[in-house]
C-alpha cells in the first residue's frame, strides 16, 4: 500500500530523480560506504551508554550521527535503483538485518540533507526509497516512539510487532535516513498540511485499516469533499485526548478549529451543556460522514434528539405538529440567546405559525401575551396526553 502511494505520484518522483542526477552524481555505493554503515549499525546495536537519543538535535549522539551522515553523503547512486533490484533488502526485516550480511547490493538513490530542505521547511517530495525497519528509526526518534507507545495504537504495537511499524504509515524511509533525517527530507510522509501529498493520499494510509464502521460514509461526505485529512482532527504520535486520538483534549475544540460560528453559539446564554463537557458534537454528528443531512448520526433530526430527550418522542394523544416534524422548527441545538435554545423569543415564536384568533399578534397587554404568554395556558407544547388536552393546555 505504501508503495502504492509513491507510485501514484510519478510526477513528484520524477522531479526528485531529475534533481538527483544533476546534483549528486559522483557518489557510489562502494565497499567503504557499506562498511561505514555496518560500523554504524554495530554501534547502535550495542547496548547504549548514552540514554537519550532523540531527534531533538543537540541530544543526539554526535558520533553516531556523524557516522550516519558521512555514510549518507557518500551514498546515493547515479542510477535510480528500482525496488525490484532490492528484493533482498526488502525481504530482510530491516536495514539492520540486511547490513549484518552485506551483499554489496546497489545502493538506492537519496536526496541529500543539504539545501533549504534541511532547514526545517517541508519541501520534500516523495522519492524512491525502501523499507529499513523500526530499529533504524528508533536511533533518532526514540522520543517520539516513547510518546507513541502511550497511545492505543502504540500500545498494540508492543504486543503485535510490525503492525504499527513506523513505515507502515510514513512510507519507506531509506532516503530519509540516508539524508540524515530532517523535516521534509527524503520524501518521508509527514501528514502535515505542507506535505506535498494530497489529503486523499494521506487518508488512504489510515483508511487501509479504518475504512469500515463509522467511516463507511467518509467517501463523499462534506468533510471528505472539502479536502479534510484525518490528521485535521486526529493526532497519532501522542495521546492528547483521553480517547479517540483527537488533536485537542476537549473534543469540541477540535471542531472549533474551523467551525467558529458554532463555537460562538455555544457561548450564548442558552445552550445544551456542551461547554460544560456533558455532551459533545459527536453525540449528534458523525464527523466521518453519514446517510443523513448535516452529518447527523441518526436518520433524522428528531431521532437524534430522542436519543437523549426520549420523553419528547411521545406517543401523544394530542400532538403539536411542528414538534413531530422537526425539533429545529423552534430550537437551535447549538445554542441561542433565547431561553430553552428557542430560535425566537416568545410569543414571536408562536406567531411564526399562528396568526388567527387569539393566537394573533394582539397588542401589548393582551391576556394572551402577558407573563409566560401563550404557555400560561398552552403548557404542553410538545404534545399532550390528557383527554382534555386538545389545545395542548394540560
Ligand atoms: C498509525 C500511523 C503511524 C505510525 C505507525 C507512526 N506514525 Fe509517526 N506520525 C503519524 C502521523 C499521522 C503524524 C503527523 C503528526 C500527528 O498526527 O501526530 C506523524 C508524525 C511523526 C513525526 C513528526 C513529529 C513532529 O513533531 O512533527 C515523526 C518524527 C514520526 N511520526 C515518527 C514515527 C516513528 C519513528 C514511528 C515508528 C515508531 C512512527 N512515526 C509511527 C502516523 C504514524
Ligand atoms: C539520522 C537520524 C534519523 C533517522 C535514522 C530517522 N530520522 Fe526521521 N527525522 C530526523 C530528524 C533530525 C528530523 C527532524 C525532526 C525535527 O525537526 O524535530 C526527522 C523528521 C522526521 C519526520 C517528520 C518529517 C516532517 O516533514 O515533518 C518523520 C515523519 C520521520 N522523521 C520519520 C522517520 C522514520 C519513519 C524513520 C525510520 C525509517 C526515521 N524518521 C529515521 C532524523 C532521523
Ligand atoms: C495497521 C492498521 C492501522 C493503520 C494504518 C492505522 N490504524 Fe488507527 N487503529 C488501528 C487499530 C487496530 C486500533 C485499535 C482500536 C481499534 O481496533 O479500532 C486503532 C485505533 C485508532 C483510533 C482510536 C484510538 C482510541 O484511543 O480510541 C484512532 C482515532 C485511529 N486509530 C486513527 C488512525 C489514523 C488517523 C490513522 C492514519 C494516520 C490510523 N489510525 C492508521 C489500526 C490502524
Ligand atoms: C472533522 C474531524 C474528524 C476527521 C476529519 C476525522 N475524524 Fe476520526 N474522529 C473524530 C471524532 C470527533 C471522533 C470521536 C467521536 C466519534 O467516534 O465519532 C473520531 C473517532 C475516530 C476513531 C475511533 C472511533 C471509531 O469510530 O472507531 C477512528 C478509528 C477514527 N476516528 C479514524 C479516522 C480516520 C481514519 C479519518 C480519516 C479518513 C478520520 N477519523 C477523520 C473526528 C474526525
Ligand atoms: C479543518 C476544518 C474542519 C474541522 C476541524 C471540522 N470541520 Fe466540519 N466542516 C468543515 C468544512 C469546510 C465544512 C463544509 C462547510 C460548508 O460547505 O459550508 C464542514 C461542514 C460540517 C458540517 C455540515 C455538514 C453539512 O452537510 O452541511 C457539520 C455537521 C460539521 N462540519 C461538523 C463538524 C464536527 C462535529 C467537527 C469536529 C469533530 C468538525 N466539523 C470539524 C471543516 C471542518
Ligand atoms: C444536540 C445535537 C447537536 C449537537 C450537540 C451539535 N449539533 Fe451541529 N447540528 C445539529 C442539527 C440537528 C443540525 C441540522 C440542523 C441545523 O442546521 O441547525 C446541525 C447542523 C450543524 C452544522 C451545519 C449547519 C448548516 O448550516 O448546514 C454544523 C457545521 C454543525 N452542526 C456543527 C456542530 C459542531 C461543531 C458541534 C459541536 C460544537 C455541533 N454541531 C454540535 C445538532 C447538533
Ligand atoms: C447527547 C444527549 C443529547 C442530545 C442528543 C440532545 N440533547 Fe438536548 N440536552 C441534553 C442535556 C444533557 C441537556 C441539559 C438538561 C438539563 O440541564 O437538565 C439538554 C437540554 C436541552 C434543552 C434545554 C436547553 C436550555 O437552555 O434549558 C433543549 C431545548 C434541548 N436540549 C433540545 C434538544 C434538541 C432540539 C435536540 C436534537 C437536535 C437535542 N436536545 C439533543 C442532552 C442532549
Ligand atoms: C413549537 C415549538 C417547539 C418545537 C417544535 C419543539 N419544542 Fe422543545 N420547547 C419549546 C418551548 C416553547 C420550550 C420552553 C419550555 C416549555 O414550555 O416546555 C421548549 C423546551 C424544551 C426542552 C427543555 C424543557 C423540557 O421540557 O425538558 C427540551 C429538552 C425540548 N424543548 C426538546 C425538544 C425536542 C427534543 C423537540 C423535538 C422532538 C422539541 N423540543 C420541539 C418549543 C418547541
Ligand atoms: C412551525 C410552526 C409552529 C410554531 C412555531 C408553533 N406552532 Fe402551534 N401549531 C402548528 C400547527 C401546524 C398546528 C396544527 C394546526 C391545526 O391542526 O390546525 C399547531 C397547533 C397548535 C395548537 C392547537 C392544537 C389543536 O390541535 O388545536 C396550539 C394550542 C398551539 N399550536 C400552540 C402553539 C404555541 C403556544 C406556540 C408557541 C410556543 C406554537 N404553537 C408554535 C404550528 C406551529
Ligand atoms: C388564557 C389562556 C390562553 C392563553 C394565554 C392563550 N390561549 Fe390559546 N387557547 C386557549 C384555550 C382555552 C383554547 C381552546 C379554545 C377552544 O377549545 O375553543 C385555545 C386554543 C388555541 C388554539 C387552537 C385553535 C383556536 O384558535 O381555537 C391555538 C392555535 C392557540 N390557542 C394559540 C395560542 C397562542 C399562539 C397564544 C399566545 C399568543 C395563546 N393561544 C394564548 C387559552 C389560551
Amino acid at each position: 500500500m505504501i508503495a502504492g502511494i509513491n507510485s501514484t505520484l510519478p510526477a513528484w518522483s520524477q522531479t526528485a530523480k531529475a534533481e538527483d542526477s544533476s546534483q549528486l552524481r559522483a557518489q557510489v555505493s562502494d565497499d567503504s560506504a557499506i562498511s561505514s554503515l555496518t560500523t554504524y549499525a554495530q554501534q547502535i546495536n550495542a547496548p547504549q551508554s548514552t540514554g537519550a537519543k532523540t531527534a531533538q538535535g543537540p541530544q543526539f549522539d554526535d558520533q553516531t550521527f556523524a557516522a550516519l551522515q558521512s555514510f549518507a553523503q557518500s551514498m546515493g547512486s547515479d542510477k535510480p535503483a528500482s525496488l525490484k533490484g532490492q528484493t533482498k533488502l526488502a525481504d530482510a526485516d530491516n536495514l539492520m538485518d540486511w547490513l549484518s550480511q552485506p551483499k554489496g547490493a546497489p545502493a538506492p538513490e537519496a536526496k541529500p540533507a543539504k539545501g533549504p530542505a534541511a532547514k526545517g521547511k517541508h519541501t520534500g517530495a516523495p522519492v524512491e526509497a525502501h523499507f529499513v525497519g523500526d530499529k533504524v528509526c528508533s536511533t533518532c526518534h526514540s522520543g517520539q516512539i516513547a510518546e507513541f507507545q502511550k497511545t492505543l495504537m502504540g500500545r498494540i504495537s508492543l504486543t503485535q510487532p510490525g503492525k504499527f511499524a513506523c513505515e507502515n504509515c510514513h512510507g519507506p524511509g531509506s532516503a530519509h535516513v540516508k539524508a540524515g533525517g530532517g523535516r521534509g527530507v527524503g520524501g518521508i510522509m509527514s501528514f502535515e498540511a505542507d506535505d506535498p501529498r494530497t489529503s486523499e493520499e494521506k487518508n488512504s494510509v489510515c483508511l487501509a485499516c479504518h475504512q469500515r464502521g463509522d467511516r463507511t460514509n467518509w467517501a463523499g461526505s462534506v468533510h471528505e469533499e472539502r479536502g479534510l485529512a484525518c490528521v485535521n482532527c486526529h493526532t497519532i504520535m501522542q495521546a492528547v485526548s483521553r480517547k479517540n486520538q483527537l488533536k485537542t483534549a476537549f473534543e469540541p475544540d477540535t471542531c472549533f478549529q474551523c467551525h467558529k460560528d458554532r463555537q460562538a453559539q455555544m457561548y450564548r446564554s442558552s445552550h445544551m451543556p456542551l461547554r460544560e463537557g456533558k455532551i459533545v458534537c459527536s453525540d449528534c454528528h458523525n464527523p466521518h460522514g453519514s446517510f443523513t443531512e448535516a452529518l447527523l448520526k441518526k436518520d433524522s433530526i428528531n431521532d437524534t434528539c430522542y436519543t437523549c430527550h426520549a420523553e419528547k418522542r411521545g406517543p401523544f394523544l394530542f400532538e403539536h405538529e411542528p414538534v413531530r416534524e422537526n425539533c429545529d422548527n423552534c430550537h437551535d441545538p447549538h445554542g441561542s440567546i433565547n431561553e430553552y435554545s428557542l430560535k425566537l423569543s416568545r410569543p414571536r415564536l408562536c406567531f411564526e405559525c399562528h396568526g388567527f384568533g387569539h393566537g394573533q399578534a394582539t397588542g401589548p397587554g393582551s391576556v394572551f401575551t402577558m407573563g409566560r404568554q401563550c404557555q400560561n395556558c398552552h403548557t404542553a407544547i410538545h404534545g399532550s396526553n390528557s383527554p382534555a388536552g386538545g389545545a395542548l393546555q394540560r
